[in-house]
Order: structure tokens, then sequence, then C-alpha cells
């Protein structure tokens, strides 16, 4: 599979890693296809992210596209943050194979999972927004939970199974 040099940039040199101690909002999302997990955790000062940390747990492109997000997002405005759809990220990275474009959908999603987190958190209900992709949405109050639970491609966690084991891509 061919990765532009963003991509294998953003793979080598992942920026804003990590989880943010006392986030304003918090967004899990699972790819209920491939298995993978990202979360993304933000700080909101006067409407806009100040800052934001990602973690992910899959393959090349979704870190990729994470590391992109956090990017393309810190300074923005909710309302702003929240129409960067997965064409935009992948057009920042110089493009990304077909078959991976649906990673791109897990980073904007997670994004929308911590905005909407915080709109929940601060009582404003009706600006919730939609996910792109069918996912499996884990909310703030489930961050513990690291599985989305397909059982594909060495997930493996069940519903009493204990923690998620993964075997790589
Ligand atoms: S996020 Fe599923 S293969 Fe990349």
């Amino acid at each position: 599979m061919n990765y532009s040099d963003k991509v294998l940039d953003h793979f080598m040199n992942p920026r804003n890693v990590g989880e943010l101690d006392n986030p304003d909002g918090v967004g899990q999302v699972g790819n209920i296809n491939c298995g993978d997990i990202m979360r993304m955790t933000i700080k909101v000062v006067d409407n806009r992210i100040s800052d934001i940390r990602f973690k992910t747990f899959g393959c090349g492109a979704a870190i990729a596209v994470s590391s992109m997000v956090t990017e393309m997002v810190r300074g923005k405005t909710l309302e702003e943050s929240v129409t960067v759809n997965r064409d935009d990220v992948a057009g920042a990275l110089g493009g990304l194979p077909e078959k991976k474009l649906h990673c791109s959908n897990l980073g904007t999603d997670a994004l929308k999972a911590a905005v909407n987190d915080y709109w929940r958190r601060t009582g404003h209900p009706e600006k919730i927004v939609p996910l792109e992709d069918e996912h499996l949405e884990h909310q703030a109050e489930e961050q513990n939970s690291a599985c989305c639970g397909s059982n594909e491609r060495g997930c493996r966690q069940s519903a009493d199974s204990g923690p998620v084991e993964r075997t790589g891509d």
C-alpha cells in the first residue's frame, strides 16, 4: 500500500500523543469493522480547542489521521472543528488509499465525540452533531472500557473476557 510522505511523517512522528489531565471533553470511538479504537481529549477556552491529545489503538493510517486531526483543529472554535470531515483530513495528509479512508472517519468522529461530550457536560445537548461513520461511541463515563467489542483481527474482548489483546495489523 502506498502512503504519502505526510502520512509517513505523521505516523513516524505523531503530534499531540497522550491524554490531557482533567479534559473538558473526551471522545472514544471504535470502528466496528476493523476493531481499531481512537480516543481524544480536549481542553476548551473561550469556545475554542486550546489543547488536544490522542491515543490510537490501530493501524498506521489511523495514527497519522489522529495526529493530523489534532493539528487541524487546535485553536478552532468547537463549531468549526466539527465541520472537519474525512476528506479534509485525507487531503491534508496528501491522500489516503481507498481502503484506508475509513481510518480518517475514525479521527474526525473521535473529535466530534469529544466535542459532543463537552456540549453534554456544559448543558448544550442541542449542539450535538452526528458522527460520520457507524461506531461504537464510548461515553466519557465508559472511558476505561478499552475495546470496541468487534472480536475481529486479534481484538479478543468480549462482554466478560477482561482486557483487550491485539496481535497487530
Ligand atoms: S482505522 Fe481501521 S484499519 Fe485503520
